[in-house]
């Protein structure tokens, strides 16, 4: 197997931590470009890896940094941005992706792997799909450039936002349950099976200019996923969904909360379902994994974590 240089974009987060590990398996050499090289400095473990601090916002940064290497991904993304007008979106999604196009033309780099979201278009209805989707059609767009986009549902995975967040949630909750949206279905996906697609695209022509919706091997609402999650940390809750009226405001005020649980902008994202209408793309080799045979594994041991910090409090031992 060829093995390349690789910079990675985003490469500190869920997906990308589970992704460089696949990769320096594989044998390639790692550059991780990150707003905070101290906070994941532990990925510096990694073997041919090497984690710098940049502001890949800045051209004359992204210039110097992907120097020498044959492949970029980009992972960058976000969930949420400050305020609701789009500019937050649009400037780490589209400008960004504009900008390493243009780093990777000045140093002649050809392949490009981008991350982007199942449904992504520039006309969904919110501004998470419409950024990614228009940073997707832009990189599509380059004729001289080898790019495969991935478009996933949910992801799902040991340091996920979306089961660790809803088992929180369920844990910190007394009484019932209020669900917005809790009708919305989900394909959710193993981030393993992600990581194979990314991995095994790095050696496949076929794949240039291609883009790629994934999706887990089932389909649930968000109500079963929630119920699902309850049943797996053992917390008998009553989960009560929201109508439309109430999820929207459920939305407005959560976006309100520190870490915004939920925004308008998630709300709109909701309102198409995060399922495939394709088949599983024949070209990756993946066994895709259930959340019944991955997600109680890493919640059982979320639990004893969180049971250890509470040990920890009572004894007001910091130290420990
Ligand atoms: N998780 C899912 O279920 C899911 C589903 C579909 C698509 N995706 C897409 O997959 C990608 C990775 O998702 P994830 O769950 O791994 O996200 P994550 O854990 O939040 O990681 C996001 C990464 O992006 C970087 N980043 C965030 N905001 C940035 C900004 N304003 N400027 C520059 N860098 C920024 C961060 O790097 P530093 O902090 O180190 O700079 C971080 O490593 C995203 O593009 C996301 O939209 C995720």
């Amino acid at each position: 197997m060829k093995h390349y240089r690789i910079a990675v974009l985003g490469g500190s987060g869920f997906i990308g931590t589970h992704l460089l590990s696949r990769l320096t398996k594989e044998g390639h050499r790692l550059t991780v470009l990150t707003r905070h090289r101290e906070r994941h400095r532990h990925l510096l473990v990694l073997p041919g890896t090497n984690v710098i601090q940049a502001d890949i916002h800045n051209p004359q940064h992204l210039q110097r940094y992907l120097v020498d290497h044959d492949i970029v991904i980009n992972l960058v993304g976000i969930l949420n941005e400050q305020g609701d007008t789009g500019q937050g979106f649009h400037k780490a999604h589209v400008v960004l992706t504009e900008k390493i196009i243009t780093a990777c033309r000045q140093h002649g780099i050809k392949r490009l792997l981008q991350m982007s979201a199942l449904h992504a278009a520039p006309d969904a209805p919110s501004h998470y799909l419409r950024s990614k989707g228009q940073a997707e059609r832009f990189v599509l767009n380059q004729d001289d450039m080898h790019v495969t986009c991935f478009r996933p549902s949910v992801i799902f995975g040991p340091g996920d936002s979306f089961f660790i967040r809803f088992a929180q949630l369920l844990r910190m909750t007394i009484g019932p349950f209020p669900l917005a949206c809790a009708k919305a279905r989900f394909a959710p996906i193993y981030v393993g099976d992600v990581v194979s697609a990314f991995c095994q695209s790095i050696h496949l022509p076929q794949t240039y200019g291609q883009a790629y919706d994934l999706c887990g091997p089932k389909t649930y609402t968000l109500f079963e996923l929630v119920t699902f999650t309850a049943q797996v940390i053992g917390k008998r809750r009553w989960i009560m969904p929201l109508g439309k009226l109430a999820s929207a405001l459920q939305a407005n005020l959560l976006e309100y909360f520190p870490g915004k649980p939920f925004s308008r902008d998630n709300y709109r994202s909701m309102k198409i379902d995060s399922i495939c209408d394709k088949h599983w793309p024949e070209i990756f080799n993946v066994e895709r994994a259930t959340i019944e045979a991955i997600v109680p594994e890493y919640l059982t041991h979320q639990r004893s974590r969180d049971r250890y910090m509470d040990i920890r409090q009572h004894s007001h031992r910091e130290d420990l």
